[in-house]
């Protein structure tokens, strides 16, 4: 799949003219926001779509976080206005299609083929991701397994891993809908290895993530769940 530049260095300098500028940046929310808090729902929330070392995720549907930051980070913006940027971004999400229709033209590169929808998160939940995210992207893991899934449940690993941000399954009380509804497409224990090991268009391959015996684990409990 093409993916489109980070579009963040854009965002932060449009950031600090406004603070330069003394306009503030529109008076969000709060950076002291509970970070703990901020990297469960990340997992529950965004890790589907984006890859975050510290939690450990692997999504690609969007961009990797860590290398939207780590330039950021060596031009040495503050955690304060990084946080800015990332709340900013959960509320009004960039990437909309940006068609310049005198041109003809995409102007942010190929049209996506999965957006982000605004407010997954809102109010003081929105913030405590974006502490989170703010606090992480772009740094070294710091201790841990670096955010690798230790269960061998297949129904915490459909959790830990962030399948139900893209995918409805009833039993784990998920209403993703970027990828089918696994209740309807009730996929055989087979099926689910193949995706979940490979990947397939914005589903990412979780072999790095998973072990041959989580993946299984996780194929066991789709197989016997969906539908029910
Ligand atoms: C369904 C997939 C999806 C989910 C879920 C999702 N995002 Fe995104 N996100 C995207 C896509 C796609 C883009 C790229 C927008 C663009 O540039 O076209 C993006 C862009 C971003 C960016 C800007 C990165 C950059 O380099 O420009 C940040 C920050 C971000 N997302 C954070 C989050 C957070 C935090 C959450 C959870 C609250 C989240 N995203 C949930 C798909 C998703
Ligand atoms: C970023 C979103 C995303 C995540 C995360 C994701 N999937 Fe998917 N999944 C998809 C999409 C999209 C498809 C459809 C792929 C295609 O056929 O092109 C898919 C397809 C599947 C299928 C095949 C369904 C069928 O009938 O064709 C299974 C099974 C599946 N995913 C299971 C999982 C499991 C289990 C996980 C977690 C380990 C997971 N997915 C994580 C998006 C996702």
């Amino acid at each position: 799949m093409m993916r489109r530049k980070s579009l963040i260095a854009a965002a932060l300098a449009a950031v600090s003219i406004l603070v330069a500028a003394g306009c503030g940046t529109g008076g969000l929310g709060d950076p002291k926001a509970d970070k703990a808090r901020g990297k469960e729902l990340f997992t529950s929330k965004c890790a589907a779509c984006h890859v975050l070392a510290d939690a450990g995720s692997v999504g690609n549907a969007g961009p990797n976080l860590d290398d939207a930051f780590v330039e950021v980070r060596k031009q040495g913006f503050k955690e304060s206005t990084i946080f800015q940027v990332i709340d900013k971004q959960i509320k009004y999400p960039t990437g909309r299609d940006l068609f310049d229709p005198k041109r003809d033209i995409h102007l942010n590169g190929p049209i996506p083929t999965v957006e982000m929808a605004s407010d997954i998160v809102k109010g003081s939940d929105r913030d405590a991701v974006a502490a989170y995210v703010a606090s992480v992207a772009g740094l070294p893991v710091k201790g841990g397994a670096g955010g690798k899934i230790a269960t061998a449940d297949g129904k915490e690993v459909f959790a830990q891993a962030g399948c139900g941000a893209c995918h409805t399954l009833k039993d784990a009380g998920s209403s993703g809908a970027v990828g089918p509804n696994l209740d309807a497409a009730k996929p055989a224990k087979d099926l689910v290895i193949l995706r979940v090991t490979n990947g397939q268009g914005v589903m990412p391959s979780f072999k790095g993530k998973l072990t041959a015996d989580q993946i299984g684990a996780v194929a066991d409990y789709v197989s016997g769940a969906a539908g029910k």
